[in-house]
């Protein structure tokens, strides 16, 4: 066990809602919650009883099988079924009920799975540099060995990856998993390209290790056309998938899925990996709040097991703040300037020409009323990131990102660093 409870990267969440918290009438960039004026609580609640409605037993009361979903339940769930029926609608994912587990939030299927697939020291979780903190916050929690792997500007370095493998290998080394969001990618926003899904896949089968795919952003793709998952292209049952409806429902549901369709050996025997999930799961949360799951499972029958048409709003309100956003940055930086323009997901990189530090985080948050969140939070590798900023768009207004990228132009050009800001108003 390698575990440092001190470690900076568990603290960069902290300060940054210790920012936001501090000047709440900041314009955040920071946050990449997704907007509240959809999330229709009251109507999710009702659905509790819509769900009863609909799936109660002939036999059983109404108030027998309202007190059934008061009771402790199935470790795996009770709305697999249905889980299984969106994910092949809205993503071609052919899943047996009995591979998928229900979670509390994709959160805790990152706990679950990578507490069950690292058993020995020389196991390697690999990460994408830089990546999402909650999953490498949470396996560094859990004490895991882990390998940075850069990243190009769509995906993975996958050349880097073959050879990071062989290295380990060589060490005596087991590369285990890599944790991929190939769907907007959380810090980049990057969509990674079909050649480098198909050839991630093709890796794992040769080396033997598993993708963990996490994918709470599928729905938010704005004008791309559609790639498919790793999960719908694994051939190999290489790909263990994490779902989300935090931004499709809303978060405080707290309910996501882990769809684990593998096999393990050990000794002689062959087990199915969901089933060891389900034992660490049992020892985690018990099992995830039925009450969660008839709400979300109300929505799904609702909306016949698919969540295309329910999220089209939420889509749409996340794109035109994408626009938003990237004629902002264009009218206050330049088209010269290195901006992206994000295909879909919550968030937009950009670079800025001198190495950004907590302190004047601070200043830009006291003095501009502006919060964004510095890449190096991201970074495993500590020498990267200093000149790159996260901008997350999807939690505001049109208004508000005009207004906040003005004053992040603002707060760039007092530092005098930016020589090439060419329009400011
Ligand atoms: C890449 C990624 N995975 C998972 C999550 C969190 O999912 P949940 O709220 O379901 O735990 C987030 C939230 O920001 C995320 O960006």
């Amino acid at each position: 066990m390698n575990r440092n409870l001190f470690d900076s990267y568990l603290e960069s969440m902290n300060f940054l809602n210790e920012v936001s918290i501090n000047y709440p009438s900041a314009i955040s960039f920071a946050s990449g919650r997704p907007y509240k004026d959809f999330f229709n609580v009251e109507s999710a609640i009702s659905g509790i009883k819509s769900y009863v409605k609909a799936n109660k037993p002939e036999k059983q009361s109404t108030d027998e099988f309202f007190n059934h979903l008061g009771q402790y339940n199935k470790t795996k769930g009770i709305i697999n079924e249905s889980i299984s029926r969106l994910i092949y609608n809205d993503e071609q994912i052919a899943a047996n009920p009995e591979d998928i587990i229900m979670t509390d939030g994709a959160q805790e299927g990152m706990a679950i799975i990578i507490n069950t697939l690292f058993s020995s020291p020389d196991d390697v979780l690999l990460v994408s540099d830089p990546s999402y903190i909650g999953f490498i916050g949470y396996a560094k929690i859990a004490g895991i060995p882990i390998h940075a792997i850069h990243r190009n500007n769509s995906s993975t370095d996958l050349d880097h990856l073959e050879n990071t493998i062989q290295e380990l290998l060589k060490r005596g080394k087991k590369p285990r998993a890599i944790y991929e969001v190939p769907d907007f990618h959380n810090p980049t926003g990057s969509y990674m390209p079909l050649n480098a899904r198909k050839r991630i896949i093709e890796l794992a089968e040769k080396y033997d290790f598993y993708i963990i795919e996490d994918n709470p952003y599928g729905y938010f793709i704005y004008d791309v056309e559609k790639i498919p998952t790793l999960k719908a292209l694994d051939r190999y049952k290489r790909v263990i998938y994490l779902g989300s409806f935090a931004k499709t429902i809303f978060p405080s549901l707290r309910l996501g899925y882990l769809l684990v369709d593998q096999k393990i050996k050990s000794g002689n025997k062959v087990y199915n990996l969901v089933d060891e999930c389900k034992k660490v799961k049992s020892f985690i949360t018990v099992n995830t709040s039925t009450l969660l799951q008839a709400m979300a499972g109300s929505i799904l029958q609702q909306e016949n097991y698919s969540l295309k048409s329910f999220c089209r709003l939420k889509v749409e309100y996340c794109k035109k703040n994408r626009d938003a956003m990237v004629n902002a940055v264009k009218h206050f930086f330049g088209s010269d300037q290195e901006w992206q323009r994000p295909a879909g997901g919550f968030f937009m990189m950009m670079d800025i020409p001198f190495p950004i530090s907590d302190n004047q985080i601070l200043e830009c948050a006291e003095k501009h009323s502006v919060i964004f969140c510095p890449m190096y939070m991201f970074y495993l590798d500590k020498t990267k990131g200093a000149n790159q900023i996260r901008l997350a768009f999807s939690n505001l207004t049109t208004d508000e990102i005009e207004l906040g990228i003005e004053r992040l132009a603002g707060f760039l050009i007092k530092k005098n660093a930016w020589r090439n800001i060419s329009c400011l108003r």
